[in-house]
């Protein structure tokens, strides 16, 4: 990004990676006292620093934000003079500091009037923080960046009444009691940590405890912390987190390190979960989960989540990140290890389709439009803005593609290295992808673009036969992503099978590397703009079945004829590839791009998948689930949102109609059958299947008296959400009825009433902007908790293709009235409601003109964050 982004004097400024430099200090440790009081917390941390020789400037420079008051600062326990130190609302500078020094610096806070959810701030009676990213520096004055790591120790005073639990960072080492009926605890963190994964919590918080031996024949203390109210909604996360320790041991070798792991479950959370050093944070919707409360989907996050903080235990704590550019290093490795530990766990098959779901409804989104930026951003002028999906996400799939590539073993082998070189350390995403190459001794110099090109690539692939040949010829672009014109071409695994004429597995042969091979699966190494390879030994009608389990994180064309995607969707034994097949068939459908003959085929082909009993049920509800109206949409440069919803609501019923009795028939059948278990995998895919024939069940005349008995007798929240969701989405009779009776039901279970505002706003009915305002003004809605304002404003704007996008653009009004209240409220997370106004581009001229017109609105807000306004501006650039 260049000047003409015209930020102000006053405002942060953008930091660029070129610009990196070490710190000038290092800390050898820090102490902190915490003395909580009801509205003002004391804080005191004594902290101390050395210069490191080879620096000439005697200048300390601290961060510090404009939350706190500075009440003592002391050198070697001296009191600084104010000629000796200068503020700014972001900073505090030391003049002229010895070599080596102790400071120790009192700061008030006041932990109920923040309403930023970062920093230490008061949720549902407890005090809890929330350091990543800079969060630290809202606490106290310091080298608030990850390359600045020491050992802490924390004592925390409170009253015993209103905190009889306070936690931090590290082991237990002591507890007594104070005058004026308060109490102490210390807790001592010997592994050098970074601020961002400081944590304290303290209240009166109800513990679920077992414990974990580790491969070490440690015994480790588990607990989670959540209100007493929610301690029987705990058991799917402790075993979650049971199973991550095993897993990890498992497959990397890797042991907890501490005597204690603790989970603490917060209401007002701005993201999912936060992994601090043995004390993470969790927005209690991945950690509270019954199978009367949570869908089965729920429960897959829970384990997710739990997985992800644990597992960065490893690779994000004990090796940390130098600075905030790197964010990816520890993010996409560990989405990666969190993907494959519930590929494990459950489905790797369906685990895969899922994540693809997720890679192309949010990242493929972000990485056509103007907030496009690399793995490995460049510049930034607000952190936060950062968490991304592409960091996260396409992060993820980079070092999939790294796995792909040099194979599991050396990839291990890699990741032993990563970790004999950089424990205890803050590293590069060069540092590590440095360590695989070594580990496999291959050159990954073409693939390190990955981390510095954005934009996702587009392949296409076209076939000649040549005699008993046939010759694939790969060509790769990628368009233009702000401030990238040019694109290189990217070293790219493709992965491909061939499936004989009567659907057989073909094992032809490849000449690659200067080796001819034989084998049923190829890993193709494509690095150039255009790239052939001579498959040989192939019959005719033989199909190729291309990116297997989605190996790239591309885009992809093919010459396959509509018979030969057919083909593939029938007969392809990669689950990935035989579903994307099915997929682009509906997609094609859905946008009239099929002959009414090949509809009624692939219509007839969807049939048999009712009969086909050797599959898993999950993997037919996955084959047998249509296109999202969101994915559609990425096929059209200028979006329909009418068309496509008219489209896909057509081939439902379709589909519905032309299998009617056989649908219902099976849907009885699976109804017997899925209940039980809830947290049985088996009774999971029983479910997921049941569900998406409910679907097109609820299509039909008399499917409404289904749908309705289904939400009555339902045993599990799975089964009523599916039914609640279709009964939001027509015209049922019952439809108001049955709206009202879920609130009346579920109105003290705030996780549950999140959904009942999630699933109204994705209705695709017309009325649903109506029914958002006046939610909106419901007793129950708050701008304040994130997870309340994201069921209800980011459902309907990143869900609700057809009703945000409706011509009227009073979706787009809504949203940007929206991102300027939450903005002096909570910036962070109002930052996060911004991306679907960026979609202009794509949108019919009257439309464009509505949404740059409400970003320049947003703009002119006098009061308004660096968060939003840097999102605003990159969202309007051409
Ligand atoms: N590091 C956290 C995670 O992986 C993400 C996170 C939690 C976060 N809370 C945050 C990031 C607040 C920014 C701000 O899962
Ligand atoms: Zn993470």
């Amino acid at each position: 990004m260049d000047a003409s982004i015209g930020l102000g004097p006053a405002h942060k400024k953008e930091i660029f990676l070129k610009d990196y430099t070490p710190p000038d200090y290092s800390v050898d440790n820090v102490r902190m006292l915490f003395k909580l009081f009801d509205d003002t917390v004391t804080v005191i941390a004594s902290t101390d620093y050395h210069r490191i020789d080879t620096v000439t400037s005697k200048n300390l420079v601290l961060n510090g934000g404009p939350f706190m008051d500075l009440v003592s600062l002391k050198l070697n326990g001296a009191e600084l003079q104010k000629d000796q130190f200068s503020q700014t609302d972001h900073s505090l500078t030391l003049f002229d500091v010895p070599n080596q020094f102790n400071l120790t610096i009192e700061t008030h806070l006041n932990p109920k009037e923040n309403t930023r959810l970062s920093g230490l701030y008061w949720s549902g009676g407890n005090f809890c923080t929330q350091c990543e990213a800079e969060g630290f520096r809202d606490m106290t004055y310091f080298m608030d960046r990850p390359d600045v790591m020491a050992p802490y120790s924390v004592r925390i005073e409170g009253d015993k009444q209103d905190h009889s639990v306070m936690l931090s960072n590290g082991n237990p080492v002591g507890s007594g009691d104070l005058a004026s009926s308060r109490h102490y605890v210390e807790w001592d963190d010997p592994h050098a940590k970074p601020s961002y994964l400081f944590a304290l919590v303290a209240g009166n918080l109800a513990r679920v405890h077992d414990t974990y031996k580790t491969i070490n024949g440690d015994v480790v203390d588990l607990n989670i912390y959540v209100r007493s109210d929610d301690v029987e909604k705990c058991d799917y996360a402790m075993q979650s987190l049971k199973r991550s320790m095993k897993w990890d041991e498992d497959v990397y070798g890797l042991a907890y390190d501490l005597s204690v792991y603790n989970i603490v479950a917060v209401s007002d959370f701005n993201m999912g979960a936060m992994e601090n050093k043995g004390l993470n944070i969790f927005n209690t919707k991945y950690v509270l989960a019954t199978a009367e409360t949570a869908t089965d989907t729920d429960f897959d996050h829970v384990e997710g989540v739990i997985g992800h903080e644990y597992f960065h235990n490893w690779t994000g704590n004990r090796v940390t990140c130098r600075d905030w550019f790197q964010l990816s290093l520890k993010e996409g490795l560990t989405v990666f290890r969190d993907q494959e530990f519930s590929s494990d766990m459950t489905s790797r098959a369906v685990k895969r389709l899922d994540d693809v779901r997720t890679l192309r409804t949010f990242q493929f989104q972000e990485d056509s439009g103007p907030l496009a930026h690399n793995v490995r951003p460049e510049s930034y002028i607000e952190i936060n803005n950062f968490y991304t999906s592409t960091v996260y996400n396409k992060g993820a799939e980079v070092i999939r593609m790294i796995h792909t590539i040099i194979g599991a073993n050396a990839f291990r082998d890699g990741m032993d290295l990563y970790f004999e070189r950089h424990d205890g350390c803050a590293v590069t995403c060069e540092d590590f992808v440095v360590a695989m190459e070594d580990a496999s001794d291959s050159d990954l110099s073409q693939f390190r673009l990955w981390y510095s090109q954005a934009g996702t690539p587009h392949v296409s692939v076209v076939r000649q036969r040549d005699g008993d040949d046939v010759i694939l010829t790969l060509k790769q672009m990628c368009s233009p992503t702000p401030g990238q014109i040019d694109k290189k071409p990217l070293h790219m695994p493709i992965k491909v099978g061939w499936v004989g004429p009567n659907g057989d597995t073909l094992r032809p042969k490849l000449h690659q590397n200067n080796q001819e091979q034989s084998s049923d699966e190829y890993v193709l190494m494509f690095n150039k703009s255009e790239q052939s390879f001579r498959f040989s030994s192939l019959p005719n009608g033989c199909v190729p079945s291309l990116l297997r389990n989605f190996s790239a994180p591309i885009t992809l064309q093919t010459d396959l004829s509509f018979e030969e995607n057919l083909h593939i969707f029938q007969f392809d034994s990669d689950a990935f590839t035989c579903w994307e097949a099915g997929q682009s068939l509906a997609s094609q459908s859905i946008l009239g791009e099929l002959s009414l003959d090949s509809v009624a085929e692939f219509i007839a082909a969807v049939g048999t998948l009712l009969d086909d009993t050797a599959r898993a049920p999950a993997l037919t509800a996955e084959l047998l689930t249509l296109p999202s109206e969101i994915i559609v949409g990425q096929k059209q440069d200028i979006l329909n949102p009418e068309g496509i919803h008219y489209g896909r609501e057509d081939l439902i019923e379709r589909i519905a109609h032309t299998f009617k009795e056989r649908l219902i028939e099976l849907y009885y059948e699976l109804n017997e059958t899925s209940s039980g278990e809830p947290e049985l995998q088996m009774n999971k895919g029983r479910r997921r299947l049941k569900n998406v024939l409910l679907g097109y069940i609820g299509r039909l005349k008399d499917g409404e008296k289904i749908v309705c008995n289904q939400y009555k007798n339902a045993s599990t929240m799975t089964d009523i959400m599916a039914a609640f969701s279709l009964i939001t989405s027509f015209d049922y009779p019952r439809r108001d009825r049955m709206i009202a009776d879920f609130y009346d039901k579920w109105h003290h279970n705030d996780l549950v009433i999140d959904k009942w505002f999630s699933v109204q706003a994705q209705s695709p009915r017309l009325d649903t902007i109506e029914t958002i305002k006046s939610l909106l003004e419901h007793d129950a809605f708050s701008i304040l908790n994130p997870n309340r304002l994201r069921a209800l404003v980011s459902s309907f704007s990143i869900l609700n293709q057809r009703v945000f996008h409706n011509t009227s653009g009073e979706g787009y009004q809504l949203l940007a009235d929206m991102i300027i209240k939450v903005d002096s409220v909570n910036p962070q997370t109002a930052a996060r409601l911004i991306s679907p106004l960026g979609k202009w581009k794509n949108m019919p001229a009257k439309q464009k003109n509505v949404m740059k017109s409400l970003l320049n609105g947003v703009l002119e807000v006098k009061t308004i964050s660096n968060d939003v306004k840097e999102l605003v501006l990159k969202s309007l650039r051409p």
